[in-house]
Formats: C-alpha cells, structure tokens, sequence
C-alpha cells in the first residue's frame, strides 16, 4: 500500500510512510462527486470554511487533551494557527465571488467518524491522530481534484491548500506511528475504512466531505 522512507518528519523519528495523502485513503473520492461540487459551489465553500474552523479547533481540542505531549502541543499549535489562516483566504474568496456566509448545517462526515473512535484512553488519542491524519488526507485529495477544473483565484488557492493538507497529514500520521507504534496499523485499518464509506456512499447533501449527492440534480 504505502511505500516506505525513512526519518525525520516534523521532528519525530519515523521509520514508514505513505509518500502521499491518498495512499491512506481506502477509497478515491467518486468523479461524480467532483461535478456535484461544481454544480453546488456556494455550499462547498460554506463548508469549506467552516471545515478549517472546525480543523483549527480540532488542534486545539488535541492541546486541551493531552497537555503533557510538549511536542505533539508545539505542532498543533502551529497547525492550529495554519487553518485559521486558511479560514481568512476562503472567506476572502467567497467575498471576491459574492458568495454569502450563512449558517450551514454540517454533514454526516465528521459526526459518524468522531462515533468510530474509542471514548477513552488508551485508544482515543491514537483514534483521533488517525482521524485528524485521514481528514486531512482526503482533504488534500479534493482539493488537488477540484483545483484544476475552478477558475482562478479559486484555482490557486485550492492548489496551495492540497500541498498543506498533505503536510497536516503527514504530520497526524507521523504522530501517530511514533506515539503508537504496535497499535497503528490495525486502528487504522478499521477507521479508513469508515472514513472510505462516509466519503463515496451516496449522501443527501453536498459538503466538502459528504459523499456523491443521492439525487443528481
Ligand atoms: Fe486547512
Ligand atoms: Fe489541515
């Protein structure tokens, strides 16, 4: 599946890795839902802003969590200030298209993968490392889908975005193999393979993460 390196990545010590976001990813995302993207912007980048909010606090949860983790705080600190700075460049986006910000319920996404995690330690840290890994994983792989097919500045952006969503996921993903070396593999096994469903199965509503619409429009 993955191909192995070697080193060190975000100053932890690794000894195997995906050399890209989708090699953790069970399933591509369906081209189908790449043309309901195009076809419900406003609703794409709505949710997108919202999903760096949520990321951002996502990081900061982490922190709250596990205080004594100094290096696993010092990184999702950074991380934390990153997808806030993401939040600013799509707002300004969607300013620049007249995109309006309303509320928008959030999808079925997150909520059914936060239900797959252990609900206590030991297990739920590395749960929500190879969460927060798979999120961003798929993440980098929509926005390098969406990228070429949007007219700029969207275009841009979305293409700066894969890059540091892959970061972000090597950065989960790292964290995870070096706090649980034994356990990694076989928790993620089973969380990619929720997070694969939640992502193809058809959905009732677009989101950046949801699934292919039920009903093509
Ligand atoms: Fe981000
Ligand atoms: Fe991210």
């Amino acid at each position: 599946m993955a191909r192995a390196r070697a080193g060190h990545v975000n100053g932890i010590r690794g000894t195997l890795a995906p050399e890209s976001a989708a090699s953790i990813l069970r399933a591509p995302t369906p081209p189908a839902w790449v043309e309901d993207a195009l076809a419900h912007l406003p609703e794409l980048l709505r949710d997108h802003a919202n999903c760096e909010k949520k990321a951002a606090s996502t990081a900061l949860a982490l922190m709250f969590a596990y205080p004594a983790d100094r290096a696993l705080a010092t990184a999702l600190s950074r991380l934390a200030r990153e997808e806030l700075r993401h939040f600013e460049q799509v707002t300004r986006a969607m300013a620049a298209l007249a995109v309006p910000y309303v509320r928008q319920a959030p999808g079925r996404y997150a909520q059914r993968l936060r239900s797959a995690l252990a609900t206590c330690d030991p297990g739920r840290k590395l749960d929500l490392l190879l969460t927060g890994a798979l999120i961003e994983a798929r993440s980098a792989e929509r926005f390098g889908l969406l990228a070429p097919r949007l007219p700029p500045p969207l275009a841009r952006l979305y293409a700066d975005l894969a890059g540091a969503e892959a970061r972000h996921f090597t950065l989960y993903l790292d964290f995870a193999r070096d706090r649980a070396p034994q356990e990694w593999q076989a928790r993620l096994a089973v969380l990619a393979q929720r997070e694969a469903e939640l992502a193809t199965e058809p959905d009732v509503t677009l989101r950046f993460h949801s699934g292919p619409l039920r009903a093509r429009s």
